[in-house]
């Protein structure tokens, strides 16, 4: 099947529980195919699933958290061993807490797994819909905004974080372009957001990562927008390798950065970025020839994020009213950034 219908992506066509002939399995989305080729790739094993997220078949942290969930009903629904099945999922990948959150939700879980883990991806979608609500303010008419990564429905489970929010944006006509880095070694920009961007007919351009400082100085850039893989209690925010340099490129040219993501990406029981695992990937993504080092992930300081959207509202540092319990507060914002 190609690739591309110009519409969005449904939730269960990125991600679901199958109950097919030849017994329960996690469909995927094969996000290592996109933009060229639309394949499933369908796991009927949670060691499945844990590679598929290992290889970022699917990636994402909200999607990476609902592939796990549905790993743990495929392993219910198939007699697996669950602690084993726990355990392999646990070890994918290190960075996005989602993993570990959905994975908790699982274990608290008294009834069906399969029931759960259908319910948190409904509840993950529908924390990107008050998301992109919220984000509306942070959008004054006109913008141009540059990207990181992929944060859209492919990395959600649907409808999108980042993305989600700036397709929202520009339905009511704000924004006037996008920049999607092209998120160099895997280019998740240049093959995941654009394509999702061309599918919602939102003008934008691909750029290589090299190139986001001189569009800052050529004043091209009003906003920088981008999810999160895990934000500590003190809104540091781990994102995909480079979001740190944009966020000092953007502070530098005075441009506000803000990161989109819901409370299943809030880590409170980290008290600040340095406690955050950055995921070391094979060195042969960058290069097969040399040696090569290659972290997935940085983290950018709380002190350089203008503003952290969560289906709860937009939070502004220093950031105390990110805990579930906690009451809004942080101030109403006073209309787009500037
Ligand atoms: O390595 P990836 O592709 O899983 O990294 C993904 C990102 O860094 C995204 O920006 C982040 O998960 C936000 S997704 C809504």
């Amino acid at each position: 099947m190609a690739a591309g219908e110009g519409r969005a992506l449904a939730p269960e066509e990125i991600v679901r529980l199958d109950d097919g002939p030849d017994g329960v399995a996690v469909v995927l989305l094969d996000q290592r195919r996109l933009p060229l080729e639309r394949v499933e790739l369908r796991c009927t094993s949670a060691a499945e699933v844990a590679e598929a997220i290992r290889t970022l078949a699917v990636r994402g942290a909200p999607a990476i958290g609902i592939a796990a969930a549905y790993g743990m009903a495929l392993a219910a629904g198939r007699g697996e061993d669950l602690v084993a099945a726990r355990a392999v999922l646990a070890a994918s990948r290190p960075t996005a807490v989602n993993l570990f959150w959905a994975l908790a939700e699982l274990d608290a879980w008294q009834g069906d797994p399969a029931e759960r883990a259908r319910a948190i991806h409904c509840e993950e979608v529908e924390r990107c819909r008050r998301m992109a609500e919220h984000a509306l303010e942070l959008f004054a008419p006109g913008v141009r905004v540059l990207t990181h990564c992929n944060a859209g429905g492919l990395a959600t489970g649907g409808v999108g974080t980042a993305v989600g929010a700036i397709i929202r944006a520009w339905e009511e006509g704000l924004v006037e372009h996008v920049y999607a880095d092209e998120t160099r070694p895997l280019n998740q920009g240049a093959r995941l957001t654009a394509w999702e961007l061309e599918q919602a007919g939102v003008p934008f351009h691909v750029i290589a990562d090299s190139a986001a400082a001189l569009a800052m100085a050529r004043g091209e850039v009003d906003l920088v927008v981008t999810g999160a893989d895990r934000i500590a209690a003190n809104g540091d925010t781990a994102n995909k390798i480079g979001t740190y340099g944009l966020a000092v490129l953007a502070r530098h040219h005075g441009i506000p950065l803000v990161i989109v993501a819901p409370t299943s990406t809030v880590d409170l029981a980290t008290p600040d970025g340095s406690g955050i695992p950055i995921e070391e990937r094979d060195g042969a993504e960058l290069t097969a020839r040399f040696p090569a080092r290659n972290p997935a992930f940085d983290v950018t300081p709380a002190a350089l994020i203008a503003a952290i959207v969560t289906e709860r509202g937009i939070h502004r540092a220093p950031f105390l009213d990110l805990s579930p319990a906690a009451p809004r507060q942080g101030g109403s914002p006073a209309g787009a950034l500037s």
